[in-house]
């Protein structure tokens, strides 16, 4: 976005009583990241000036660390007007001509291609609002007369056609001017205690003001309310990951069962089989293959290399070329280049209490079923005997052999 001033408010106060959870609804993970961070994730991707998160009590005790947000506190949830209402009056600079972007923490997955045509929408208009057809009543109304938008009208109960509706996603755009004055203008719900922020559609066609709206698909716009919703949104964000990654030229042999997070990067021409989980911080170089039945997690695997079948690598670094082909467990380890590691290799990292440190150096070779144990150097171009139990430093160019001498002995 440019040439203009963008600031975010992002709601997430609220327990999310629908979730029947101990934890707040926005820290709910999808791709293994909370929810909250995916509209963090994606609002950064704009470059806005300012990114406001509301919230309450409980959440901020839970937070983890955000760098560059300004957290707005809601005194009650007393709804999602008032949540814009607090964060309108208490935000650290709020110039009239900025536009302001109002999005809920429990709607992950909206794309910031989305929120940047709701932007070009804005011209000429107070308030830009995003719709999306869907058959689930959980979601307020959009109202179009004439082709204008009029009125949001929230769910209501006992509701039962199957028909589908315009749904409103919930983020709106407007400019910081027209925002203040509208949701000043909401009323509280006499019925239920709470302000509307979705009342402000109609408080601004009253006024004359246009108010303009986008379309986009349910699997963008899903708001999540209970774990139905959250089970739901993770298929969709991984189907939309793994069609990403086809896209830009990664092989994935049955992609249905390839499990990604929010933050996986993988190079060109790499191979991932069936049955692979990518925790969190994953970044695989090009032309890599990463086998069946294998979990990735905090771990940097260089160009062209393997990682194999049945295979674990968590907080390691595994070098170009490396080889690490069946059932190891690889943890706080760095390997360097062209080294391999054999079929049941076991990085020992953790001695009950803490985790230690391996490093492999380059053109190494780990003999099958070794056992690791940490913390440890393993220098480069050495070898270890297949069985070995591996518990002092091995030397550049050595051998190192660590098991018992077999014994033969006659039976009488
Ligand atoms: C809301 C919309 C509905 C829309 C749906 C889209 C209203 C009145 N209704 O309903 O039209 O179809 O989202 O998913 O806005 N929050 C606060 N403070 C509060 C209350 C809520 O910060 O006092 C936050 C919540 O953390 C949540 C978001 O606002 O992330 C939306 O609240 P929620 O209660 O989920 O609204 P819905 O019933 O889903
Ligand atoms: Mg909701």
């Amino acid at each position: 976005m440019k040439n203009k001033a963008y600031t975010f408010i992002i709601l997430a106060a609220g327990h999310g009583k629908r979730m029947n959870s101990g934890l707040p609804k926005v820290l709910h993970k999808i791709g293994n990241f909370s929810m909250l961070q995916h509209v963090i994730y994606n609002a950064k991707q704009l470059n806005p000036d300012n990114i406001a998160v509301v919230v309450d009590l409980p959440l901020i005790e839970r937070l983890e660390c955000f760098e560059d947000i300004q957290l707005i506190t809601q005194e009650s949830t007393l709804g999602t007007g008032d949540a814009v209402k607090t964060a309108v009056r208490n935000l650290k600079e709020l110039p009239d001509t900025d536009i302001v972007v109002v999005q809920y923490g429990d709607t992950p997955l909206i794309k910031s291609s989305t929120i940047n045509k709701m932007v070009s929408c804005l011209e000429g208009k107070a308030l830009v609002c995003l719709g999306f057809q869907t058959s689930n009543k959980e979601y307020g109304r959009l109202i179009i007369e004439d082709g204008s938008l009029r009125e949001i009208i929230e769910a209501q109960n006992g509701e039962n056609s199957d028909k589908e509706f315009l749904a409103n996603a919930g983020i709106m755009v407007a400019y910081a001017k027209n925002l203040r004055e509208l949701v000043g203008k909401i009323e509280c719900n006499k019925l239920i205690h709470e302000y509307y922020l979705t009342d402000i559609v109609s408080i601004a066609v009253k006024s004359n003001l246009n108010v303009g709206y986008v379309i986009t698909e349910e699997e963008e716009a899903i708001g999540i309310n209970n774990r139905n919703d959250l089970a739901k949104a993770e298929f969709y964000f991984q189907e939309n990951k793994r069609k990403f990654f086809t896209n830009i030229g990664v092989t994935l042999a049955a992609p249905e069962t390839v499990f990604f997070s929010l933050d996986t990067q993988i190079g060109v021409d790499s191979t991932i089989y069936p049955y692979v989980f990518f925790g969190p911080g994953v970044k695989i170089g090009s032309g890599a293959r990463v086998g069946p039945f294998t979990k990735c997690e905090d771990t940097t695997i260089g160009d062209s290399a393997v990682v194999g079948n049945f295979v674990e690598v968590k907080a390691s670094y595994i070098g170009m070329d490396t080889k690490i082909k069946h059932l190891s467990y690889i943890g706080n380890t760095k390997v360097g280049l062209e080294s391999n590691i054999g079929a049941g290799t076991v990085v020992c990292n953790y001695d009950g209490k803490r985790k230690h440190k391996t490093n492999i150096g380059s053109n190494c070779f780990v003999g099958a079923n070794s056992s690791l144990i940490a913390p440890l150097n393993v220098h480069d171009d050495s070898v270890i005997a297949a069985g070995s139990v591996i518990v002092e430093d091995v030397p550049e160019r050595s051998l190192a052999i660590a098991r018992e001498r077999q014994v033969i002995k006659k039976i009488k």
